[in-house]
């Protein structure tokens, strides 16, 4: 609407909403997609200790079995020697048919199972001591740092670890109590039951499930990417209806403000939205230093069409009166009707001296008005006129007034010389 030139705060206010929206899921969806892939990462964690956990118990339970024997005998081959580090009485004996057996101990056995279980699993056992019975036993340094711990309390130790192969590996270790059966081999070193004898790690590769890791993280990014996609376009979606709401909103307003503003007969504006236009020019003049015209009119005899010709010709007076204004006037001049038979034209950039020639035009188009044949009644228009000088400004309501009192003066002079009824003529 022309006059009411004010930014859309609705519309901007939208495009706020909808960047929030958007941010807010995207912000969601990515929290959720970290959340899951954390999860993913923490099961390969939980799932790697439960299998050194149980990899753990068994050689445990081998080892403990083993010890209860007392050691095992083995015929002696390639693959198993006679331990040099196993000093008791018949480590080594002899069947009565000539087949040479040598005593295994639990550690030795161990040894041999983590060699098997290395090649066939990639699964690494290792059993070692601080003070080891055999030198090749000795810790490697994640293992001495866990033991260091275990002295001063600590039960277990875990890690993920690079291991010398570039490999990375879940790494547990747990400490070794001196059992009973342990004392037949070890009591020698000064072990009593109940001592840390040394401590059993174990690594389990870690890639076969960052694997299934990879994959379910890849699902996880594909199906959040699908509902962050459905998402968008939700919000879209519903951002568009709320818009085009909005749209038929501000149109509706528009139109209401328009229709307070308009006088609904003659399509002029009204007397509210001329005092509203006429401040803002009037500001603007002051501004400018540019001068003003204001034109009170009143159409003649109204009351008289109305009561003799009946109401409809009456606004059909009206409706003449507005034409005639209009093509008296340029388009960008404020024309109202105020009220009644009341009229007035505020022009703007014009001296004093031009406001004659509207009067003129005014007049010579109601006499061709008024030529025309089957008239009832005569067009007649008062005119009154006030200048606002720029050098010199006054209020809106003091050149309303100045122009109305003229207007009511070439109004009386007519009166005073036509009789009341044939009165309707402009002379
Ligand atoms: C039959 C004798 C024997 C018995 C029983 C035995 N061990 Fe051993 N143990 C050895 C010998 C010999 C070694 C060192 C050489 C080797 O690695 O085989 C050893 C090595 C170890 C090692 C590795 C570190 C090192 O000293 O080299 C640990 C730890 C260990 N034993 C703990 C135990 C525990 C705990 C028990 C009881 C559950 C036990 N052993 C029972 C003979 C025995």
């Amino acid at each position: 609407m022309k006059g009411r030139d004010m930014t859309n705060p609705w519309s901007a206010n939208l495009k706020k909403y909808l960047w929030t929206l958007v941010l807010i899921w995207t912000l969601g969806i990515i929290a959720s997609l970290g959340w899951n892939i954390y999860q993913q990462k923490q099961s390969s964690l939980s799932f790697a200790r439960a299998s050194a956990e149980i990899s753990y118990n068994k050689d445990l339970i081998y080892r403990r079995w083993i010890s209860k024997q007392g050691g095992v005998y083995v015929p002696v081959s390639e693959m198993t020697p006679a331990n040099p580090y196993l000093k008791v009485p018949n480590r080594d004996i002899m069947t009565s048919n000539g087949l040479l057996l040598t005593l295994v101990n639990p550690a030795y056995m161990t040894r041999q199972i983590n060699e098997l279980a290395m090649e066939m699993h990639d699964f690494h056992g290792h059993i070692t001591s601080l003070n080891p019975i055999r030198p090749e036993n000795l810790p490697d340094s994640w293992e001495a740092e866990a033991l260091k711990k275990f002295e001063r309390g600590t039960k277990e130790s875990v890690s993920i670890e690079i291991m010398t192969s570039g490999k990375e590996y879940f790494r547990f270790m747990r400490p070794f109590v001196t059992e009973k059966s342990c004392l037949k081999c070890h009591a020698v070193q000064g072990y009593k039951e109940g001592d840390i004898r040394g401590e059993i790690s174990v690594s389990i590769p870690m890639e076969p499930l960052r694997a299934i890791e990879r994959s379910r993280m890849a699902e996880l990014t594909i199906a959040h990417s699908f509902l962050w996609i459905i998402g968008l376009v939700g919000i879209g979606a519903g951002t568009k209806r709320l818009r085009n709401q909005t749209l038929v909103r501000e149109k509706l307003e528009e139109e209401l403000f328009s229709l307070s503003i308009t006088d609904s007969l003659t399509g002029l504006l009204n007397r509210r939205g001329f005092l509203f236009l006429a401040e803002q020019q009037l500001k603007l003049a002051e501004r400018n230093k540019s001068g003003m015209v204001l034109f009170f009119a009143d159409l003649d005899g109204l009351k008289w069409i109305n009561d003799t010709l009946g109401h409809e010709e009456g606004d059909k007076a009206l409706i003449e009166a507005t034409t005639v204004l209009k093509e008296t006037f340029r388009a960008s001049d404020i024309i109202a009707r105020l009220g009644g038979d009341e009229y007035s034209v505020l022009t703007a950039d014009i001296t004093e001296e031009n406001s004659e020639a509207f009067t003129t035009r005014l007049q010579s188009l109601i006499d061709t008005q008024n030529k025309q044949d089957n008239r009832r009644y005569r067009l007649s228009i008062s005119v009154g006129c006030s200048y606002y000088d720029p050098e010199n400004p006054c209020s809106l309501d003091e050149l309303m007034a100045s122009a109305d009192k003229l207007m009511y003066e070439q109004k009386n002079i007519k009166k005073g010389l036509l009789p009341q009824g044939a009165s309707l003529s402009s002379r």
